[in-house]
């Protein structure tokens, strides 16, 4: 149930820091008031003066459900939305409503996180409000199941938000990094249990004094990357947009419809890489990424391999210049 006025957020909003008279936000004052005071209460920036009207000073610096909710069109990731203050870990507690597969598509959002999690046991941090710390609860077909496709899904649906509000070019580090100008901006773990768990961590108001020492040189975020704090709310919704787009086109089209985007997005194809495989250490250039077949590698002097995605347990570069880690 939507309860703030987001019409009349949009509304201020679209008016791009002008007042907007009172008279055009509505035929009844008071309520028209009221709605403002809500939406004041809320935490959005609204500057009331007495005679020009109301102008839109910035977004909420809580997320706000609501402003995530309405209209979302979405078919299925987004239906249900819960945020929530501060949690061990968002992909916790959308493990815990797994017991119906009715929750398929509950997006849970936290503020913060007290235990989040990344991948090989590392653990992920953000100061509170700064981020999107996402989960989805997913009931995948079994073709989608596999832990590479979800991932990927997670990877190419960020990949794409970060490259529309940056306008710059987002790539993805196999498995499960996005990263930008090779500093990494996003991380996607995925879980397992009786439904799969999408976790995206998104570092989007995170300052430069935030980051420790060591990120500082291999990390970013939105805001580092220029044009300030942004809206998390929309980012939110834009996140559940793309990921409802690509789970659908993959319940529809079967797995493959990822690759594409995948591959294009791919920051190491056609690079000279170094992988770990669960029989060893293979050099080569990195000439194919597919979710089903695996990653071919063009190996000096032999004919191709092909590595099935489950046998790859890490992807470098060669190149020390590319190889940043966060
Ligand atoms: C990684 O790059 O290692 C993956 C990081 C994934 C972090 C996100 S934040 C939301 C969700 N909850 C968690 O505990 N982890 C994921």
């Amino acid at each position: 149930m939507i309860i703030l006025n987001i019409p009349l957020i949009h509304r201020l909003r679209d008016a791009k820091g002008e007042f907007v008279p009172l008279a055009e936000l509505g035929a009844n004052l008071v309520a028209v008031r009221a709605d403002l005071d809500e939406i004041e209460t809320f935490g959005f920036a609204i500057e009331r003066h007495p005679y020009q009207g109301v102008a839109y000073r910035g977004p909420s610096r809580r997320l706000c459900p609501d402003q995530i909710e309405c209209g979302l069109d979405t078919l299925r990731i987004g239906r249900r939305v819960a945020v929530w203050n501060r949690v061990s870990s968002t992909n916790d507690l959308a493990a815990r409503a797994a017991q119906s597969s009715a929750n398929e598509g509950l997006v849970v959002l936290a503020e913060e996180q007290t235990a989040g999690r990344g991948r090989r046991g590392r653990s992920w941090t953000a100061p509170p409000r700064s981020s999107i710390l996402m989960s989805v609860l997913l009931f995948p077909s079994p073709g989608l199941a596999g832990t590479p496709w979800l991932t990927a899904l997670g990877a190419v649906a960020t990949a794409e938000v970060v490259a529309d509000w940056t306008g710059l070019d987002a790539r993805i580090k196999w498995p499960n990094d996005v990263r930008v100008g090779g500093r990494k901006i996003a991380g996607i773990l995925v879980e397992r249990g009786s439904a799969a768990v999408v976790g995206i961590g998104l570092n989007a108001n995170v300052a430069f004094d935030d980051l420790s020492a060591e990120l500082r040189a291999t990390a970013t975020s939105l805001c580092l990357l220029g044009g300030g704090p942004v809206d998390r709310s929309e980012l939110a919704r834009a996140l559940i947009v793309r990921l409802d787009h690509w789970y659908n086109r993959g319940l529809i089209g079967g797995p493959e419809t990822l690759n594409s985007p995948w591959r294009e997005r791919s920051e190491h194809l056609g690079q000279a890489v170094r992988m770990t495989t669960t029989s060893g250490p293979l050099f080569g250039r990195l000439d194919d990424l597919d979710l089903l077949r695996g990653l071919t590698l063009a190996v000096p002097d032999d004919r191709p391999r092909q590595i099935p995605n489950h046998e790859v347990l890490a992807l470098s570069p060669l190149d020390p210049e590319g190889s940043g880690e966060a």
